[in-house]
């Protein structure tokens, strides 16, 4: 079954959510007449089954390949696309298809955002965490050696696929990345999605009666089955709620003036964790960890109870996703200081009340972070 899901940005998109999905891109792509298909080498296969079909379609289309994972979200990269681009002779009515996970959302859209100040840009997610973050709200961006996703703009999509059949291929490793993205909404949102991915965790590990949720803080990904052939009878629902939350808030507030910034939970030290890491850390492995510490500092400042910060190191140690950081807490502080939802000096963080109400900390006390770090320590 297809799942249509429409964000009212500035301009209304649909989120289409289900298996073989290539058949929606002529009507996204619109009246376009060169297509420039950005997608990683490694993801060539999905890249030439994109092309075939706006081909077919009556389109020019032009594909350019880029890095895999983060090392694409630089200028040099950027650079390239725009000189394919101008080779290409694309005018404004031209248009972008961006067909990887989030690092090329992230790029591909930034390079439609700025050629001739904005081009249509169509996202073909192919990862967990772009069908259920990076690929849904506009946000479009590229690091620099001082940080992450540090130069970008908004630029609303003609729309987003989200195949999951294309899911079927994904690494373990990408795949348990990418529920960190939804463990998260799951906590400042949609609380049945922790609840969806407790329930399945139990029902396929034989060792645990299914009256054993909550997992305890000792579990981890049983021997045997992969967590994601556990996780797959619930992960359409899975995506299907947090893109819905994600539509939600992107339609509330699309330029992050207020609620939007409830997304970046677990992304403040998330951020400088991989930014520290040379982004060897996947996106969601730091998120993970980012969470882990929010919520110990939402305990240490004496406005979440333990259980919660229980519940958040289970879920995410029971899905093979880290907990801990065994970095020094001077190395991240500088990076922290440059996340975007600094303001000043003071660092703002996203926290919790309880699951599902979050909330910012403003100017906590360096000993408060001190102690909420030395709970994450390895
Ligand atoms: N990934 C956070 C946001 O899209 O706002």
């Amino acid at each position: 079954m297809t799942e249509r899901v429409t964000v009212h940005a500035d301009t209304p998109y649909d989120v289409v959510i289900g298996r073989d999905l290539y058949g929606w891109l002529p009507a996204m792509v619109g009246k376009a007449t060169r297509v420039l298909i950005v997608v990683p080498a490694v993801l060539t296969h999905y890249g030439t089954a994109v092309r075939e079909v706006l081909t077919g379609a009556g389109y020019e289309t032009y594909v350019a390949e880029v890095p895999d994972a983060e090392a694409q979200k630089t200028v040099h990269v950027a650079e390239f696309c725009w000189s394919v681009l101008g080779q290409c002779g694309f005018t404004r009515t031209d248009a972008v298809v961006a067909v990887g996970g989030g690092a090329t959302t992230d790029l591909g859209g930034w390079v439609a955002a700025t050629w001739l100040r904005g081009i249509r840009v169509v996202h073909v997610a192919t990862t967990v965490l772009g069908m259920v973050d990076a690929a849904v709200g506009g946000k479009t961006g590229i690091n620099t050696s001082l940080g992450k996703n540090l130069v970008g703009s908004f630029h609303t999509p003609a729309g987003v696929i989200c195949d999951t059949s294309m899911l079927d291929t994904l690494s373990e490793r990408d795949y348990v990345a990418g529920l960190a993205e939804v463990i998260k909404t799951g906590f400042i949102a949609d609380t049945r999605i922790l609840e969806l991915i407790e329930e399945a965790l139990a029902e396929s590990d034989p060792g645990v009666a299914s009256d054993a949720v909550p997992l305890s803080c000792d579990d981890a990904p049983a021997e045997g089955l992969p967590v994601s052939a556990r996780l797959n009878p619930v992960l359409p629902e899975l995506i299907q709620r947090s893109v819905a939350v994600k539509a939600a808030v992107v339609s509330e507030d699309f330029t992050e003036q207020g609620s939007r910034e409830f997304l970046n939970y677990g992304h403040t030290l998330g951020h400088a964790i991989e930014h520290h890491e040379d982004f060897q850390w996947r996106h969601g492995e730091a998120v993970a960890v980012g969470m882990v510490f929010a919520a110990e500092l939402a305990q240490v400042a004496g406005m979440l109870d333990a259980s919660v910060v229980a519940r958040t190191r289970a879920l995410c140690s029971a899905v093979g996703l880290p907990t801990t950081y065994d970095g020094a807490w001077e190395d991240l502080q500088d990076a922290m200081q440059r996340d975007k939802k600094t303001r000043g000096h003071m660092l703002r963080f996203i926290v919790l009340t309880a699951a599902g109400e979050p909330t910012r900390l403003e100017g906590p006390s360096e000993d408060m972070l001190r102690e909420a770090f030395a709970r994450i320590a390895a």
